[in-house]
C-alpha cells in the first residue's frame, strides 16, 4: 500500500471508527481522466459538467454530493501528482466566470455551495523535513479550499520499511487517534497536527539510512 495510504487508511479507521460515516475512496490513478484543455464551454454552459467524456463527471457529481473530501497524495516536486492535479484542474465547471474579492483575495463565485464542506489535505513525502519542501503546496491548498485542514508528513517512505516499524507505527497509531477527533470537532487542533507531522528520526539519521541503502 502507498506509504500516504497508510496513515490515511488510519485516519479514516479512527474517523469512522463508530461506523457514522459513508467513505468512498477513489484511486484516481485507476480513473480516466484527460486534462483540463481551457476550453471553457463548462462556463459557457454553467450546468456544472465538463464536456470531455471521461470519469471526470463521475467525480464531479461525488464531489458536490460529498460533506468532506479527503485528498491523500504523495508530494510530487513539491505538489501535487499530475493525475490529482487533472482532476482538480478540473473542478472549474463547479465556479463561474464571475470573480469576487473576499478578505483581499479574489477567487470565482462557486456554482454549488461550498460553505460547509470540510477538506482534508493529507500528503506524505520522501525528504526529511525542511522548510519549504510543502510550501507550494500549502498555498496552493489554501487558495484552492476554504480553510483546509493540513497535515503534511516528511519520511513517509518509511511507512512500509520493516527496519522502521517501530517508529512508523506509532505514527500511524497518532493518526487513528487524529481521525477520532477529527469526528468529533470536525477540526484538528495545532498540537494534533504537529504531532502527526513531527519526523519520525531526526533529520541526520534519516539521510544516514537512506544514502546507506
Ligand atoms: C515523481 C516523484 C516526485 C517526488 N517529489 C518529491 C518531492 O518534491 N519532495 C519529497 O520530499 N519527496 C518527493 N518524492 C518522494 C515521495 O513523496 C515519497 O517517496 C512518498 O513516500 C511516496 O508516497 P506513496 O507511497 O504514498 O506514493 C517524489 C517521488 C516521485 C515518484
Amino acid at each position: 500500500m502507498s506509504d500516504t495510504m497508510v496513515l490515511t487508511n488510519a485516519f479514516l479507521g479512527g474517523m469512522n471508527n463508530c461506523g457514522q460515516f459513508k467513505i468512498e475512496v477513489i484511486d484516481v490513478i485507476k480513473k480516466n481522466i484527460n486534462p483540463c484543455i481551457g476550453c471553457f464551454k463548462c462556463w459557457e454552459k454553467g450546468d456544472g459538467k465538463c464536456i470531455q467524456e471521461d470519469d471526470q463527471n463521475d467525480i464531479l457529481e461525488k464531489y458536490v454530493g460529498a460533506d468532506i473530501i479527503i485528498l491523500s497524495f504523495p508530494l510530487y516536486c513539491y505538489a501535487m501528482p499530475s493525475h490529482l492535479k487533472a482532476v482538480l484542474d478540473r473542478t472549474i465547471p463547479l465556479i463561474q466566470q464571475k470573480m469576487v474579492e473576499v478578505d483581499g483575495a479574489v477567487c470565482h463565485v462557486p456554482l454549488v455551495d461550498f460553505s460547509r464542506k470540510k477538506t482534508i489535505v493529507i500528503s506524505g513525502c520522501g525528504f526529511p523535513d525542511w522548510d519549504g519542501n510543502f510550501e507550494g503546496l500549502r498555498i496552493m491548498s489554501k487558495n484552492s479550499f476554504r480553510d483546509p485542514i493540513m497535515i503534511f508528513v516528511p519520511e513517509t517512505p518509511m511507512m512500509n520499511a520493516s527496519e522502521a516499524k517501530c517508529v512508523a507505527k506509532p505514527l500511524a497509531d497518532k493518526f487513528v487517534v487524529a481521525g477520532k477527533e477529527f469526528a468529533e470537532n470536525y477540526t484538528l487542533s495545532d498540537d494534533t497536527i504537529k504531532a502527526l507531522e513531527t519526523p519520525m528520526i531526526p533529520k541526520e539519521d534519516y539521510l544516514a539510512v537512506i544514502n546507506r541503502t
